[in-house]
Formats: structure tokens, sequence, C-alpha cells
């Protein structure tokens, strides 16, 4: 079974943070920040939380794309910053839709988490278990970093992009994903509830921690590596990608990857330096942007990959 994507949306809050709003609470500049990440500004949430983000994204996607809520098999919302241990984020979404006959629920893949959705709705679609879903990636990483830590605060922004996918006849194209728990430490968000009952203590707030450089090194190996297998087991060439539709983390990144690819950057569309990396709704962004500004016609090829905390990884092949 072939995937389609029917409607795109995205909704970012309304409040922008630049470079130099950060450098009055942290000792940094615009010129350090843009230079190594290629992020100018970002969204930050004002109280708009992950299921109400969204919701917005997927109401926009579902009137794009001409189904009706109640038209939903399965709803799935890639996120590491959901607004409660329960309900999930995708029950919330599907509450806020009105999409009575869906299943929802999370993923949790940090970064990789819209493509790990996505390429999950593919699997139901292959084994002919569903075939209409609402696929949003959707992270407020503003509630989860330590805005006086320099090196990871300026790097993330808040947003919420979504997809209606349904499935038609057709060969499927195969997808890529992975991942590498020995080497979860080098990105971590501990748990804010551990050892209550043991402790007694009250739920702590844990920030995120990043090793920025074994990233980055893991990044410029990994995504490559992965869009080739993509390729190579689609069978398909990489002239015929029009887009490479990366994971916004830092514009060095898909720069080093395009270096790599041997590829031209123009087929990178890049935003970060609008929102920042906004972890799993960097791709759905992006991808609503290019829809949004006509710059993808029927029959498109597009490839999406992604990288994140895990570690995990992964990459998906549409045919617009
Ligand atoms: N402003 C000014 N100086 C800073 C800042 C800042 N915001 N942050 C760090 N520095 C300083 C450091 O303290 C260090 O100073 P020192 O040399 O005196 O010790 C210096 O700048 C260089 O720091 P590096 O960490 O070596 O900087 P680097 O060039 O590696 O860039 C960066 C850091 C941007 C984080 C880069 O490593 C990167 O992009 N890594 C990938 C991160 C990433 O993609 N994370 C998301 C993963 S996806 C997910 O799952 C959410």
């Amino acid at each position: 079974m072939n995937m389609r994507i029917l409607g795109t949306g995205s909704y970012v809050p309304e409040r922008i943070v630049t470079n130099d709003d950060l450098a009055q609470i942290v000792e940094t500049s615009d010129e350090w920040i843009s230079t190594r990440t290629g992020i100018r500004e970002r969204r930050i949430s004002q109280g708009e939380g992950t299921s109400f983000m969204a919701a917005e994204a997927a109401k926009k996607a579902l009137e794009q794309s001409g189904i009706k809520p109640e038209e939903l098999d399965l709803i799935l919302l890639g996120t590491s910053t959901p607004d409660n241990c329960f309900p999930s984020g995708a029950c919330e979404v599907q509450g806020a839709v009105g999409a009575s006959g869906a299943v929802a629920f999370d993923i949790s893949a940090a970064c990789s988490g819209f493509i790990f959705a996505l390429n999950t709705a593919q699997a139901f679609f292959e084994s002919g278990i569903y075939k209409t879903a609402l696929v949003i990636g959707c992270d407020v990483l503003s509630k989860i970093v330590d805005w006086e830590d320099r090196s990871t605060c300026v790097l993330f922004g808040d947003g919420a992009g979504a997809v209606v996918v349904q499935a038609e006849e057709g060969k499927g194209f195969r997808m890529v994903m992975g991942s590498d728990g020995s080497r979860a430490s080098s990105m971590e968000c501990p748990s804010r509830t551990n050892d209550n009952f043991l402790t007694g203590r009250k739920p702590e707030a844990g920030f995120t921690t990043m090793d920025g450089q074994e990233i980055f090194r893991f990044a410029v190996k990994k995504v490559p590596e992965c869009a080739e297998e993509l390729l190579e087991k689609n069978g398909v060439d990489r002239e015929e990608i029009k887009y490479f539709v990366l994971h916004q983390a830092n514009y060095r990144i898909v720069e080093a990857i395009a270096k790599r690819m041997r590829l031209p950057i123009e087929r990178f569309p890049m935003n970060i330096d609008r929102y920042g990396n906004t972890s799993g709704a960097t791709i759905p962004i992006l991808l609503d942007e290019l829809n949004r500004e006509g710059k993808l016609s029927r029959g498109d090829k597009i490839a999406l990959a992604g990288f994140g905390a895990g570690l995990t990884w992964g990459a998906a092949l549409l045919e617009w």
C-alpha cells in the first residue's frame, strides 16, 4: 500500500524570541548563535501546551485534506514533551478535533518522533489494519530546557506540524528506522517523578543535557547513511528526489550532510533561522511550509530524515 499525504498543517506560538533577547538572560550573542547554528529567532510558548498546539496543526491539516475528523482511523503524535503522563497528547487531540472513530496514542523518539510516527502509520497501512491517519510532530522544548544553560537553551523552540495521510493502491515505499540505547546518555532529560514513594521527595524538575559535539558527529554520519539506505531499499536514484527534508537542528549539520551526499544545498530546504530546533515538529513544519508555498507538485519524490535523542534516527520516502 502506498501512503499519500492529503493535507498538511502547522502551528507555532506567536511569541518570537530573538538571539538578542537570549543575550539578555545568558552569556551569549547573536553572532555566536547564528554562526554556529543558523538560528536567528525561535517561537516560545506563552502557555500553549503540546496538546493545544498539536490540535491546531491537526485542524489545518484536516481542513486542507478534505477528510472529516470522524473518517480518521488512527492518530499518532510524536512528542517527548507531552503535557501529561496520561492521557496521551494524541487522545487530547482526538477529543479536540472530534475524531470519534480513531485510535490515538503518542510515540516517544525525541527529534525522530514524527518520522517514527509516520513510519508506524505506513506499517498499519501496509498491514491493511488502518487506512486514514493523522500524524503529528509537536514539542514544547521550552518546558524542559534549562534557561540558565547557554549551551542548550539557545538551540530550541516550540511548534507543531501535522499531516493527514491515506493508504492507496500501489507499492508502498520502504522505510528506515534505528536506535542505539547504548548512547542514550549523550542527550537526556531525566524523569521528574523518580523515587517519589521510596524517598518521599516531591517530583524534581530535570532539564535537558546534551553532548553537543557527539550529537553533531552522530548526525553528520548517520543521516547520510540513513538517506542512502532509504534510496537503495527503494531503488530510487538521488537525482529523482526533489527535496531532502531533514530535521532542523543546525544549518551546519544540514550543510555537512548535503556535502557528504554530494548534492546541492538548494535541495535541502531549511527554516531553522526562524524556528530553531522544534524537535519532533521540525520536519512537518517545513513540509507544511513547502506545501503552502506551492513548491510541491503531484509526483514529486521527497525524502524525509531525522535523528535525535535515544539515540534514534529514521527516514521516509514520499511521492507527493
Ligand atoms: N553562546 C556563547 N558561547 C557558547 C554558547 C552560547 N550559546 N554555548 C556554548 N558556548 C561556548 C562553550 O562554552 C565553548 O567555550 P570554551 O571553548 O571556552 O569551552 C565554546 O562556546 C565552544 O563550544 P562547543 O560546544 O565546542 O561549540 P560547537 O561548535 O560544538 O557548537 C553546538 C555547539 C551548536 C551545540 C553544536 O555542537 C551542535 O549543533 N550539536 C548538535 C546538537 C543537536 O543537534 N542537538 C539536538 C539533537 S536532536 C534531539 O533529540 C532534540
